[in-house]
C-alpha cells in the first residue's frame, strides 16, 4: 500500500491510551445529540392527540356539546398513531444495520436525518390522520436509522476510558427530547388553529438538521474504514479523533489493534452472501457464551429487560395514573416532575458507569428498581389518603432515579460494545429494534392492564414492574459483562476467556496483532496490509 499508514502492532495490552484532546471528546459526545430525537418523538404525540382543537379538526367533534368522555379521538386511531412510530422504527433500525456497513456510520444517520425530515414534512401537512399515520411512519424509519446507528458510531470512535460516558450522554439527550416534547406541548395545547399540532410536530425538524450537519463535519468511524479495507483514511479519521498525528504511536497502535481484531474475527467468522452474513447473528453454540447467537441474544434481551422495567408505563401513562389515584390537583404537574427527575438523574452516570462499571450499575439499579416499585404498590394497596399518594410519588421519583442512573445508560452502553466487528453494525440495529419492539409492545398492552374498564390493576400494576425488576436483577447478575475501561477489541477477548461473573477481574493480557503474528519489527507486514485492502473492497 504505497504511501499508506506504517502500522505499529502493540506488544504491550497494556500500554496506555493516547490523552485525548478536548475537542476530539466533545467531536464524540456531540453524537449523543441524535438521543434529541428519541425522546422528543416518544414523548410529544400524546400531548398532540389530547390537544382540544385536534380532536376537533381529527374528529368533527364540538367541544362545547359533546361530553368530557366522548370529546376523544377513537381508541384505535390512537392506538395506530402512537405505534405505527415504533413499527417504522423497527424496521429503520434493522435495515439501518446493513446500511451501515454499505455507506458508513456517519453518512447511515445523515441518511435517517433526511428520511426522518420527509415524515415530519408529511405529519405537519396533515389536516386528517391518514397522512399524519404515514408520516409518523416514514419519520419511525428515520428515527430507527438515527438510534441504533449512533449508539455504533459513538462506541466505535469514542476513547476507551470514556466510552460509557459518552454513550450516556445519549440516554441524557434522550430525556432532554422528553422534557422538552412535554414543554412544547404544554406551551401550544391551548391555540385555537393547526399552530396547536404544526409547531411541535414542525420543531423535530430542527434536532434533524442540527444532527446531520453536525455529522458531516465529524469523521466517521475508523472500524467502518478498517471492515471496508481503506486502511489510508482508518489511520486519518483515528488521528482526527484522538487529536493525535496519524503517524505517532498511538495512533499506529491502535489501528493495528482494531486491523488484527478484524483479521481474528473474519477467520472465525467468515463472510459470504449477503444471507450468510445476516445468518451469522444467529450462528454458535447457546451454551458458548461468546458466540455470536449468545451476543445477539444478550443484545437484544438486554433491550427488552429494559423496557420491562416499566419505566415507559410512568411516561407514557403516568398522567392518567395520578389523575386515576384521585387525591392530585395537577396530575401534569406530576409528570412533568418525573420527566424532570429522568434529566436530573441521568449526569450521575456519566461517572459512575465508568467508575464502577457496567455490571454493578445494572445490578444495584434493578435492586433500587424493585425496592421502589414494592413499596409503591403495598403503600397504593393498603392506604388511600393524602400522605399515602405523596409517598408513593415520592418512591415512584426514586424509581425513575435509579432508572434515569442505571438501566437508562447502561443498556445502550453495553450493546455498544459486545457484537464483534463483522456482525456488530447489525447486532446494534437488532437490539436497538427489540427495545422499539417492547417499547410498543408495553404501549399496547399496559392499557389493558390499568384501563377502569379493563384489568383495572391501579397500583397494583407496580407488583408487576417491580417483579419484572427483580428478573432484570437476575438476568444483570448472571448475563452481563464488565466492560469498563477496555477496547472494543479487548471486549472481544475478554467474552472469550471469562464469563460475566469474573469478566471485572480479567485484565487485558496481550493484543491480536502480537499473538497473531500479522507484525514484523513491530509494524504489519505488507501482505496483511494487502489482503486487508483486498477484502474490504470485495465487500
Ligand atoms: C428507553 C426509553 C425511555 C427512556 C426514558 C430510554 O433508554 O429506551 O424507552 O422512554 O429511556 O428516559
Amino acid at each position: 500500500m504505497p504511501g499508506g499508514p506504517v502500522l505499529v502492532a502493540a506488544t504491550d495490552a497494556t500500554r496506555v491510551e493516547a490523552p485525548v484532546t478536548l475537542k476530539a471528546y466533545l467531536m464524540c459526545a456531540f453524537a449523543a445529540f441524535g438521543g434529541i430525537f428519541f425522546g422528543y418523538d416518544s414523548g410529544y404525540i400524546n400531548g398532540v392527540l389530547a390537544m382540544e382543537y385536534v380532536v376537533h379538526k381529527y374528529t368533527g367533534l364540538d367541544p362545547e356539546t359533546t361530553a368530557d368522555d366522548d370529546f376523544v379521538l377513537p381508541s384505535w386511531q390512537k392506538s395506530l398513531i402512537v405505534s405505527i412510530l415504533s413499527l417504522g422504527t423497527f424496521f429503520g433500525a434493522i435495515i439501518a444495520g446493513d446500511c451501515a456497513d454499505f455507506i458508513g456510520r456517519r453518512t447511515t444517520v445523515i441518511t435517517g436525518c433526511f428520511i426522518f425530515c420527509i415524515g415530519v414534512v408529511m405529519q405537519t401537512a396533515s389536516t386528517e390522520y391518514k397522512l399524519l399515520v404515514a408520516g409518523r411512519a416514514i419519520a419511525g424509519i428515520g428515527v430507527g436509522f438515527v438510534s441504533a446507528i449512533i449508539i455504533l458510531y459513538m462506541s466505535e470512535i469514542a476513547p476507551k476510558k470514556v466510552r460509557g460516558a459518552i454513550v450516556s450522554g445519549y440516554q441524557f439527550c434522550i430525556t432532554i427530547g422528553l422534557l422538552l416534547a412535554s414543554c412544547v406541548d404544554y406551551g401550544t395545547e391551548d391555540y385555537d388553529t393547526t399552530a396547536s399540532y404544526r409547531i411541535p410536530i414542525a420543531l423535530q425538524m430542527l434536532w434533524a438538521i442540527i444532527l446531520a450537519v453536525g455529522l458531516f463535519f465529524l469523521p466517521e468511524s475508523p472500524r467502518y474504514f478498517v471492515k471496508r479495507g481503506n486502511l489510508d483514511k482508518a489511520a486519518e479519521v483515528l488521528a482526527r479523533l484522538r487529536g493525535q498525528s496519524r503517524d505517532s504511536e498511538y495512533i499506529q497502535m491502535e489501528l493495528a489493534e482494531i486491523v488484527a481484531n478484524h483479521e481474528y474475527e473474519l477467520q472465525v467468522i467468515p463472510q459470504g452472501s449477503y444471507i450468510n452474513s445476516w445468518a451469522q447473528c444467529f450462528k454458535g453454540s447457546l451454551w458458548k457464551p461468546n458466540s455470536n447467537l449468545r451476543r445477539t441474544i444478550l443484545g437484544t434481551s438486554l433491550q427488552m429487560m429494559q423496557q420491562w422495567t416499566g419505566v415507559n408505563f410512568v411516561f407514557y401513562f403516568g398522567t392518567s395514573f395520578f389523575d386515576d389515584l384521585g387525591t392530585i390537583d395537577d396530575p401534569f404537574l406530576i409528570s412533568l416532575i418525573t420527566t424532570l427527575v429522568n434529566v436530573l438523574s441521568t449526569p450521575i452516570s456519566f461517572w459512575t458507569i465508568e467508575k464502577f462499571g457496567r455490571r454493578p450499575l445494572l445490578i444495584w439499579g434493578a435492586l433500587g428498581m424493585v425496592i421502589c416499585q414494592f413499596i409503591v404498590a403495598i403503600v397504593g394497596v393498603t392506604t388511600d389518603n393524602d400522605s399515602s399518594t405523596k409517598a408513593m410519588i415520592a418512591f415512584i421519583c426514586i424509581y425513575i432515579f435509579f432508572f434515569a442512573s442505571t438501566w437508562g445508560p447502561g443498556a445502550w452502553v453495553v450493546i455498544g460494545e459486545i457484537f464483534p466487528l463483522p456482525i456488530r453494525s447489525r447486532g446494534v440495529g437488532l437490539s436497538t429494534a427489540s427495545n422499539w419492539l417492547w417499547n410498543c409492545i408495553i404501549a399496547v398492552i399496559t392499557p389493558y392492564m390499568v384501563g377502569t374498564d379493563k384489568g383495572n390493576l391501579g397500583p397494583r400494576v407496580f407488583f408487576i414492574w417491580g417483579s419484572l425488576c427483580a428478573v432484570c436483577f437476575v438476568y444483570a447478575y448472571f448475563l452481563v459483562y464488565e466492560t469498563k475501561g477496555l477496547t472494543l477489541e479487548q471486549v472481544d477477548r475478554l467474552m472469550e476467556e471469562t464469563t460475566p461473573r469474573t469478566s471485572s477481574k480479567w485484565v487485558p493480557h496481550s493484543t491480536y496483532a502480537s499473538e497473531m503474528g500479522l507484525t514484523e519489527k513491530g509494524t504489519l507486514q505488507p501482505e496483511v496490509i494487502d489482503d486487508v485492502v483486498r477484502r474490504g473492497s470485495a465487500v
